[in-house]
């Protein structure tokens, strides 16, 4: 049975903006996405919202409801009371173009700083075979969409723009974690993690994993473990008799 929704909508660009009272129809299956499609097409044909799949995987749509990061296309009706006002707001950490838009390229500035995947270089196509293991542990990574919601939780970044210069976020030191767990990658990303992608700034909260549609394991399969790396080359003895006898 359709009833109808409250919707409170974010309306503005990088300038100003506030939030718009709506009144939606909403029908049994619906996602807040075909709410804000509705609003659209009756009431407000100038919203911008950005949006591609439909189908929570290509990332676009992600915004924050009540507060919340989510992907407005993966997100139930059913999962409010007919009378609650639901709340849609752009995300919070990326500047935003107009009304639930943001601008994310911060997340592509930080994927093109991150030295890519780097083989032995006498290796020729078709001599090497990965075990499953080692094809499985990466796998779990490159189920991401880049949707960025986990960028958009971490408060490294959120409410510190200032952080954002030194801070790859959770979405690619999982990239530098899974380029180091690669059996084929000979680069040792475990200083740069640290020195230039920000790896210590991370307390470990858990939110990026928290919000991550693809319930991807960023903290304890990626971000620990990378952690666990660093401090084993910063503590290894020859490392630190290595590090005194060159600063002599
Ligand atoms: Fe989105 Fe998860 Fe990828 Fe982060 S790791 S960008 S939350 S899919
Ligand atoms: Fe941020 Fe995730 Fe670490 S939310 S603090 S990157 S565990
Ligand atoms: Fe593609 Fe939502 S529209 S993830």
């Amino acid at each position: 049975m359709g009833y109808q929704a409250k919707l409170r909508v974010w309306r503005g660009d990088d300038g100003a903006g506030e939030l718009h009272d709506f009144t939606v129809e909403a029908n049994d299956g619906e996602v807040v996405l075909d709410l804000i499609h509705r609003l659209q097409a009756t009431q407000a044909p100038d919203l911008a919202v950005r949006w591609n799949c439909k189908a929570g995987k290509c990332g676009s749509c992600s915004a924050e409801v009540n507060g919340r990061p989510r992907l407005l296309c993966m997100t139930r009706m059913s999962m409010f009371e007919e009378d609650d006002v639901i709340t849609v707001t752009p995300m919070r950490t990326f500047p935003v173009i107009r009304d639930l838009v943001c601008d994310v390229s911060f997340n592509y500035t930080k994927a093109m700083e991150i030295p890519a995947f780097t083989p032995p270089a006498d290796l020729g196509p078709g001599e090497y075979r990965m075990q499953q293991v080692d094809v499985e542990r990466s796998q779990e990574f490159r189920k991401c969409i880049e949707c960025f919601l986990c960028q958009n939780v971490c408060h490294v970044i959120r409410d510190h723009e200032e952080n954002k210069p030194a801070f790859a976020g959770p979405r690619y030191l999982m990239r530098i974690a899974e380029l180091e767990m690669h059996p084929l990658d000979v680069a040792d990303r475990r200083n740069e993690a640290q020195t230039e992608h920000g790896l210590g700034y991370c307390n470990i909260t858990k939110c990026c994993t928290e919000v991550c549609p693809e319930n991807i394991h960023i903290t304890d399969n990626a971000l620990i473990p990378m952690k666990e790396r660093v401090a084993d080359r910063r503590y290894d003895p020859i490392v630190w008799l290595g590090n005194k006898l060159f600063r002599r």
